[in-house]
């Protein structure tokens, strides 16, 4: 008796398990009827282990052929939808761009930048941080020739510690970073570091390693409850942690700002942004002390991380590509000569220099994915539907690396953008490293005008050479991340 009512009663448990299991598969499984096309997944978790198996861009290139420009993915019960090649991007982010400019609701985004700033928030809010953020920084000289002066400066700071190294094998990853940052530092706080300052320089070092980190934030996206889990499984509280300590030091910074502030004395960027202030109604949530620590940290991460990063792919190349080094240097030495600093004014006819950056940053693919974008609402998109809270990703790398626009895309080759007559072709308008539409980077022109001053200044003064001619450095990149791994190199001052 004991045991029939054991029987009847595990019976009636498995039932509900049962239908409790295929009630849940059911909705994870829910999906509009029309959603961008996806290879077989699993049950509840979809593609997550499919994107366990490498790198994204990889898994992307590889889906493409078969499920076209716009696909989707099943990361649990969201939809990561991803758009390739130019055609379907422009259509997108140009031509449906009221659909497609909003951030999605992840962790990052959410919890750490409560979707404020410039690069967190969304709509009405983002249109309004955005325009006054450009236009402050306009006043500081963005965007205008102005800006060259202070680039200069930092370049040839840059540039006597490079001579003091005498020519012996030296690693300027730590160097270049200061360097890049100083630019961005004395527009937005109206200060620079010493490139020996170890406070600052251990603040760069922990914004590097959350570049690093930045796949932990991938995993929050899709599994967000991870966080409540005891102990750090997967490094996210580390994550939040690296993040803090950065944004306390923006937070001081702009404490400090707000005691020595003088209305009749605009030092930088904070300070502008702080009278604007003043202008406006007290709670205009453009101007909440939140939105403009977000937006000063915005600038301060992005103005860093990423033309540092190419600025070292850059030199790397060079040290792979002696031949393109003594070309770009004659050019130098035709249009500059070897008396003063390249200026933007030759910019127009160095084509090679162009050519070269060009590829640089083409090859050094240091964004593949973009920033991530959301939907804030279902779309209708080439007749599909991307619900409402789908991940959407820009697959820039799906340009920079189309195969059918750059003939042999591995291959380092600046002359692909140039015709016979060695002028550009325009084909290096093709290169959308910086996105495209309402979100195309800020900071374009800045990261444009450094790498020119900074580059064209360091070839005309020094031979760049590796340590060991005979071991070349890795064009690896560090695992996990788009920074080159760090290497050594000597540079030889040119008499
Ligand atoms: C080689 C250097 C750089 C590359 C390749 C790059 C690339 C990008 C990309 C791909 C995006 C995402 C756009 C989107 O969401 O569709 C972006 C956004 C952004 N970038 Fe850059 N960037 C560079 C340098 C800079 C610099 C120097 C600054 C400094 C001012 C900057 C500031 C920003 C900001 C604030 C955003 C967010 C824009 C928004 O959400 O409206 N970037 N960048």
């Amino acid at each position: 008796m004991e045991l029939d009512s054991l029987l009847s009663f595990n019976g009636v448990t498995l039932a509900i398990f049962v239908v409790l299991l295929v009630l849940l598969i059911r909705w994870f499984n829910q999906w509009p009827a029309n959603i961008p096309p996806s290879p077989p997944g699993y049950p509840i978790v979809g593609h997550i282990p499919l994107m366990l198996k490498g790198k994204p861009q990889d898994i992307y290139r590889g889906l493409r052929p078969k499920y076209g420009d716009v696909f989707s993915l099943k990361l649990g019960r969201r939809l990561s939808v991803i758009i390739n090649g130019s055609e379907a991007l422009r259509e997108a982010f140009i031509k449906q761009a009221e659909d497609f400019s909003d951030r999605p609701d992840i962790f990052l985004m959410s919890v750490l930048l409560k979707k404020k700033g410039i690069a967190a928030s969304s709509g009405e809010h983002w249109k309004r941080t955005r325009t006054l953020a450009l236009s402050t920084l306009r006043g500081f000289g963005f965007g205008k020739k102005s800006l060259e002066g202070r680039v200069l400066e930092e370049a040839e700071a840059f540039l006597s510690v490079i001579e003091k190294q005498n020519g012996t094998p030296y690693s300027a990853t730590s160097i270049i970073q200061v360097m890049i940052s100083n630019i961005i530092c004395s527009i937005v706080f109206g200060e620079r570091f010493d490139y020996d300052d170890n406070k600052f320089k251990k603040l760069l070092d922990m914004l590097e390693e959350l570049g690093r980190l930045n796949p932990i934030a991938g995993v929050m996206n899709v599994i967000p409850w991870i966080r409540y889990l005891p102990g750090d499984i997967i490094g996210m509280k580390k994550f939040a942690r690296l993040f803090q300590t950065i944004f306390d030091f923006i937070q001081e910074e702009i404490a400090e700002h707000k005691r020595t502030y003088d209305e009749d004395n605009l030092r930088d960027f904070i300070d502008a942004f702080l009278r604007q202030k003043s202008k406006h109604d007290l709670d205009d949530p453009v101007f909440d002390d939140f939105n403009i620590e977000a937006s000063v940290l915005n600038l301060f991460v992005a103005g860093t991380g990423t033309t540092a990063s190419t600025t070292q792919w850059a030199i790397l190349f060079l040290l792979h590509h002696r031949d393109i080094q003594n070309k770009l240097r004659d050019e130098i030495s035709t249009v500059v000569g070897s008396g003063r600093y390249p200026s933007l004014n030759d910019k127009p006819n160095m084509p090679f220099y162009e050519a070269f950056i060009t590829e640089v940053i083409r090859k050094g693919n240091i964004a593949p994915l973009s920033v991530p974008h959301g939907a804030t609402n279902d779309i209708q998109f080439r007749g599909m539907t991307i619900p409402k809270g789908s991940l959407i990703t820009a697959n820039l790398d799906s340009v920079l690396n189309d195969p059918d626009t750059f003939t042999d895309p591995d291959k380092f080759d600046p002359y692909r953008f140039l015709g016979e007559d060695g002028q550009l072709t325009g084909k290096e308008k093709s290169v959308m490293a910086f996105s495209l539409g309402r979100r195309v980077c800020l900071g374009e022109s800045l990261a444009r005008l450094e790498l020119f001053l900074i580059l064209t200044s360091l070839v005309q003064r020094f031979d760049l050479v590796p340590e060991d001619p005979d071991c070349l450095p890795t064009l690896l990149p560090v695992p996990g991340a788009t920074l080159p791994q760090p290497y050594k190199f000597r540079a030889l001052k040119r008499t």
